[in-house]
């Protein structure tokens, strides 16, 4: 396929690596749709929460993953708006509780299926930034970029923390650090769709890099069409 227009880029990596705010960077300069494919799993997860529906549950996460009507609109004037049964749920999906039980909803194989079909439509036509964990390996694997955004465990809390801050809510920076690293061994060990670096994705590790340093390096190898 002809990069020069319509590309998919695929982001994956750990949280706190960098991936939502280069992805849509990236999108807004190369003028495609970002999808964070995180806050679809947050989106489903707050629902469980609110319908209780237990994280052990993998038939009622299942059903309810079919029943759930989740979308995500590009907003050029603030951040993205993710919307779960036409109601917007982007603030509640970034709190504390969601954060807790999100890995555990997403690593059920019925709801992961759900998603992977949400987002192969999404991608159909091409032009289109996706983050998650599993976007190059699973959901498009034949993406005309690959990326696996990296960074040191101590670099990715500070990082979360800061986002939380501004978001509202506050952490303890211990209480941050375990449950990420909790997050990423359960997202590591999934039997399906685990975060994993695919052989032809590109590894930056942004630990020292500023985020105008990963933008820039990215749009480099998409622009100069390096795989
Ligand atoms: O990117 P994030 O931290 O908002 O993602 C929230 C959770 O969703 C994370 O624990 C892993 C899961 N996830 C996933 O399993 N597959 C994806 N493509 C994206 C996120």
């Amino acid at each position: 396929m002809s990069v020069s227009r319509r590309p998919v880029i695929a982001i994956d990596g750990p949280a706190g690596a960098g991936k939502s705010t280069v992805a849509r960077i990236v999108a807004d300069r190369l003028q495609l749709l970002y999808i964070d494919s995180g806050a679809m799993y947050r989106a489903l997860t707050w629902k469980a929460i609110l319908k209780e529906v237990s994280p052990d549950d993998q038939e009622g996460l299942e059903r309810l993953a079919e029943d759930t009507k989740i979308q995500l609109i590009n907003d050029p004037e603030a951040d993205n708006r993710v919307f779960c049964d036409h109601q917007d749920v982007t603030s509640e999906i970034r709190g504390p509780e969601v954060s807790k039980q999100v890995s555990q909803v997403a690593k059920v194989p019925g709801v992961r299926k759900q998603m992977l079909r949400l987002q192969r439509g999404l991608g159909l036509q091409g032009g289109i930034v996706m983050d998650g964990r599993d976007i190059g390996s699973e959901v498009f694997p034949d993406a005309d970029f690959k990326f696996f955004l990296t960074a040191s465990p101590d670099k990715r809390v500070e990082r979360r923390q800061l986002e939380q801050i501004e978001k509202g809510f506050q952490y303890n920076l211990e209480e941050l650090k375990r449950e990420m690293l909790e997050r990423d061994q359960t997202d590591m060990q999934r039997e399906m769709g685990p975060l994993v670096k695919v052989p032809d994705a590109i590894e930056i590790d942004t630990t020292d890099m500023t985020l105008d340093q990963v933008v820039r390096r990215v749009l480099e190898i998409v622009n100069g069409g390096e795989k």
